[in-house]
């Protein structure tokens, strides 16, 4: 079968404005997935095209892209399963765009880093392991699953609105923290998230749950931090 690729193109040397550019490649529908198609569009048709991608199995979190207006990972997305016959890709919306199919994730980052993504411990180290029950273990066990790819944060109209909102995903990864058992920095990250460019920016329009390529409960873990500052409070 062939398909119509639709890429939003920009290079940054060269163009003024992000413009479409359209590919007709052959594909096995049942087996090539989108990245499959980037890719025989950058090796056979235009080697310029450019794009992140690392492990090609839905692990790096590198290939986050708008695929049929929805943000997927490329790697993980079959032909078949989007049904169509003209395929549309553009860069991750709400993000500055560097070239082609690469945003610049710098403030990303940030927002992920500035919510403490570590454990923080104030007693004095074991001898061996902190340990945890399984069920202590299984109380943030969803939020251990991001790979970071920002199909959330992106996909987030608060976000768009004010750019400067920590996001989901830094939410999510504070979340894996502050309900570990073994940590002690829940007080400091609570901090972070209490101001006004933390959770309280939500507004449970759930699309990151719906872009979530981990299928992790996103806008259920938001909650769960905003009731954890608002418990605080009582
Ligand atoms: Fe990606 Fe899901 Fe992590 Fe958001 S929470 S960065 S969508 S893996
Ligand atoms: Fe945005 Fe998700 Fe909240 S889409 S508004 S972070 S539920
Ligand atoms: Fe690593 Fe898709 S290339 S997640």
């Amino acid at each position: 079968m062939q398909v119509d690729l639709r890429i939003l193109r920009y290079d940054p040397e060269r163009d003024e404005k992000q413009h479409w550019e359209s590919y007709a490649v052959d594909c096995d529908p049942k087996m090539d997935r989108v990245l499959d198609l980037l890719h025989r569009v950058k090796y056979d048709q235009d080697g310029s095209l450019t794009f992140r991608r690392s492990c090609a199995h839905g692990v790096c979190g590198s290939d986050a892209m708008l695929i049929n207006g929805r943000n997927r990972l490329a790697c993980k997305v079959r032909v078949e399963q989007l049904g169509k016959r003209r395929i549309t890709v553009a860069p991750l919306p709400g993000l500055p765009v560097v070239k082609d199919l690469v945003v610049d994730m710098d403030g990303f980052f940030e927002s992920y880093r500035g919510v403490m993504p570590y454990l923080v411990t104030d007693t004095p180290e074991p001898a061996r392991e902190r340990r945890q029950s399984q069920d202590d273990r299984l109380r943030y066990d969803d939020t251990t699953k991001c790979i970071l790819c920002a199909a959330c944060t992106s996909s987030c109209p608060s976000f768009w609105a004010a750019p400067a909102y920590v996001g989901p995903a830094a939410i999510v990864n504070a979340h894996r923290f502050i309900f570990d058992s073994r940590d002690d920095g829940a007080d400091e990250r609570l901090d972070i998230l209490a101001q006004k460019d933390g959770v309280w920016r939500c507004r449970t329009i759930f699309n990151c749950s719906d872009a979530c390529p981990r299928g992790i409960q996103i806008t259920q873990a938001i909650l769960e931090v905003s009731a954890a500052i608002v418990e605080r409070r009582a």
